[in-house]
Parts: structure tokens; C-alpha cells; sequence
């Protein structure tokens, strides 16, 4: 089964939108394989941003998600990564589709409430950036079988 690494940025928690958000995730049949609350320090948040180095926003990038607290998961299901990018909706939220969190609740690029791994071998990378093999809980869920994948 994949595995996704999803962050709900300074600005889900600030507004109060963090049951909101992952309600939507639970309520798709995704599992929450493993959940924190973190001040995200500055060198994580350089290396888990590390490809976007050298472009203009960067700076800004890091600034905001050390900013305030946010809460790290790692969720996992059928097409986990996927699944999550298409419910996040596009980078921009005033390009996001309505239905989608950033189409939802969004208007500003930087603050656009949520990460999700875009890639098998960025879920790799990323998830061990935030959690330690440790806290992240392999169990069964009750309503596994009605719900396919
Ligand atoms: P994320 O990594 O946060 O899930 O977002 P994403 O894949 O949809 O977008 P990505 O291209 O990876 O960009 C990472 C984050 O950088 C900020 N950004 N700002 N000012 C800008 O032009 C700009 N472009 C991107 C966004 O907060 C984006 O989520
Ligand atoms: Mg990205």
C-alpha cells in the first residue's frame, strides 16, 4: 500500500481549518499511519524544500512553513500519492479546482494550506525527513474490506 507524506501548513493551523482538512482524508478512506504537531525547524525545512534551491520563492517558502506550527502525517492507501495531489487541487489556490482544499480555502500561493508528496521517490525522501520508522503505525482498520484498493 502507498504511503504519502502530507503537511498541513502554518496557515491550515492558524485558521483553525486542521480538523477540517483532515477529515477530508479520513472521510476518502484514507489511513493515517502516523500524525504530529511541529514547529518545523529551519534546516528540515531547507532540506525537505531542497529542490526548490535556487528559485525566487524559496526564501519566502522557508520563512512561512518555520513561521508557526504545522501538523506532519504520513497517510497511506491505494494510490495514496496520487489520490492526495488531486484532492490538494492545483499549487495556486485561485487555479484550484472548487471541491479540492486549496480550490476551498485558499487564495495565496505561498499560503495554500497543504503538501503532499508528488512522487514515489519523493514520498521516499521526505517522509523520513519528518518521522522517525518508530512513529510511523502499521494496523489494520476495521472498514478495510468495504473499502477495495
Ligand atoms: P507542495 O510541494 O507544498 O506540496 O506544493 P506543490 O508540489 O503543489 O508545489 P511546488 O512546485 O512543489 O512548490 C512548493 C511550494 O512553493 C510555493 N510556491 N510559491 N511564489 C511562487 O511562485 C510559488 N511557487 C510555488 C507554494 O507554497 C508551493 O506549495
Ligand atoms: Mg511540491
Amino acid at each position: 500500500m502507498e504511503r504519502t507524506l502530507v503537511l498541513l501548513k502554518p496557515d491550515a493551523v492558524q485558521r483553525r481549518l486542521v480538523g477540517r482538512i483532515i477529515s477530508r482524508f479520513e472521510e476518502k478512506g484514507l489511513k493515517i499511519v502516523a500524525l504530529k504537531m511541529m514547529r518545523v525547524p529551519r534546516e528540515l525545512a531547507e532540506r525537505h524544500y531542497a529542490e526548490h534551491r535556487e528559485k525566487p520563492f524559496f526564501g519566502e517558502l522557508v520563512s512561512f512553513i518555520t513561521s508557526a506550527p504545522i501538523v506532519a502525517m504520513v497517510v497511506e492507501g491505494p494510490k495514496a500519492i496520487e489520490t492526495v495531489r488531486r484532492m490538494m487541487g492545483k499549487t495556486n489556490p485561485m487555479e484550484a479546482d472548487p471541491g479540492t482544499i486549496r480550490g476551498d480555502y485558499g487564495l495565496s500561493i505561498t499560503m495554500n494550506l497543504v503538501h503532499g508528496s508528488d512522487s514515489p521517490q519523493t514520498a521516499a525522501r521526505e517522509i523520513p525527513i519528518f518521522f522517525a520508522p518508530e512513529e510511523i503505525l502499521d494496523y489494520d482498520i476495521a472498514d478495510r474490506e468495504w473499502l477495495g484498493g
